[in-house]
């Protein structure tokens, strides 16, 4: 693998410490380093330093790239997305557009079941391919490291075929079995009882972790527990949608069951903002889709303060927020969550990595972590966010190699 320096950075920025999610005060931890260079040596980052501290002697065959007005940052973290589906849902998109809302379309057997239908007609083939087509539009945004859910299968075959695209495609792979009952089942009972009698063996070989969509009109808190025990059991990481819409009792249920992340929160109130904060229960926020939703943000400014651990993810899929970039995500966590750019670099980068249980080896900029890094074309790191759906991402590099590279605009 070829040996690779980058130099004459402007900046490098990463989050402080060695490893671990940051909270509290120290979620706006970032370094910065100025005029600066990163080493990488056999996919991983050797050192990182200012441009004075690198030594001459460093041997031939070095790949070099110029990082003058550029700044690096870790390889985003996208660590909540259903990236595996077919179809699309553009003309339920023009109708929410019109007046309907979300929840009427999921109850008139649209939404959810919609793409269910579309991703059964699909070949695992062919679900590995979208899967890797929607990798390269997350890269092109500055993702290195993405999760994507199941969850639009609802039968054994379609939700196996899910998590193996997401791991061929290079995701981590959560088994949402339970997102919502499809219609030939006879209630959420049933079709729990099928989940782990027929899917969740075979899940649990290929899936990290299983998550459930505790809501109105798809499981209460009592099938949800029952789901993610038996989950946990297994070996998976548990992981929940709570609060998107109504407070049904999700958060209460993330803590007793120790997931590791309960996921949206925009219907959460003070109490639970409360709960959730002195837990090691991550809220993963989601402001790509309150926004593609016309939804309340959820209240990230509290949970912060509070002291609670946070992250922050596209929820990318074809309904409730088509959106494959985080750096889109940033701009509104600042803009709209209230967050300062540090604590949502923080949130995408080291505090994601933890919600998928890697914050030792992905999300800093330190020597022994993955070479996974993103250059801006931007004289500050923070333009990451600052610059409204700009095209700021100039080089992706994943594991030392560069992955993306933005076409020069020619005037
Ligand atoms: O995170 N809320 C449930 N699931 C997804 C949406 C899935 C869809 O609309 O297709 C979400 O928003
Ligand atoms: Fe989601």
């Amino acid at each position: 693998m070829t040996d690779l320096l980058i130099r004459d950075l402007a900046q490098v920025a990463t989050p402080a410490g060695a490893a671990g999610p940051l909270r509290g005060p120290g979620l706006r931890g970032v370094v910065v380093i100025e005029d600066a260079y990163i080493l990488c040596r056999d996919g991983r980052v050797e050192s990182v330093g200012r441009m004075g501290e690198l030594t001459s002697d460093l041997a031939g065959g070095i790949q070099e790239i110029d990082g003058r007005g550029l700044c690096a940052i870790p390889g985003l973290v996208d660590c909540h997305t259903h990236a595996c589906f077919a179809g699309d849902r553009v003309n339920e998109f023009s109708l929410r557009a019109g007046g309907a809302s979300y929840e009427e379309l999921h109850a008139a057997g649209g939404g959810i079941l919609s793409t269910v239908r579309a991703t059964r007609a699909a070949e695992e083939e062919e679900l590995t391919r979208i899967t890797v087509r929607h990798r390269g539009w997350m890269r092109a945004h500055g993702t290195t490291t993405f999760e994507g859910k199941s969850g639009y299968g609802l039968d054994r075959d379609t939700e196996l075929s899910q998590l193996r695209a997401v791991r061929a495609a290079g995701g981590v792979p959560t088994w949402l079995g339970a997102h919502t009952v499809p219609p030939e089942f006879d209630g959420a009972d049933a079709y729990v009882d099928f989940l782990l009698a027929e899917v969740l063996p075979q899940a649990a070989t290929i899936a990290e972790a299983a998550d459930v969509f505790l809501e109105r009109g798809s499981f209460d808190a009592a099938q949800s527990r029952r789901y993610l025990r038996a989950c946990a059991e297994a070996g998976l990481a548990l992981r929940l949608h709570g609060d998107q819409f109504t407070e049904s009792g999700a958060i209460e249920l993330a803590v007793e069951l120790e997931a590791r992340s309960v996921d949206h929160l925009e219907a959460t109130g003070l109490e639970g903002v409360a709960i959730l904060a002195a837990s090691d229960v991550t809220g993963v926020l989601l402001p790509a889709s309150a926004l593609f939703l016309g939804r309340p943000m959820p209240p990230a400014r509290a949970l912060a303060d509070a002291g609670g651990l946070i992250a922050l993810a596209t929820d990318f899929n074809p309904g409730s927020a088509f959106c494959d970039s985080l750096p889109f995500v940033l701009s509104l966590a600042c803009t709209q969550l209230h967050l300062a750019p540090e604590e949502a670099l923080v949130a995408a980068t080291a505090n994601a990595a933890h919600v998928l249980d890697r914050s030792g080896s992905i999300g800093r900029l330190r020597a022994g972590f993955a070479a996974d890094i993103v250059l801006l074309e931007a004289p500050d790191w923070r333009h990451v966010a600052y610059h409204l759906a700009g095209d700021v991402v100039h080089t992706v590099i994943e594991g030392g190699a560069v992955v993306f590279r933005r076409t020069a605009y020619s005037v």
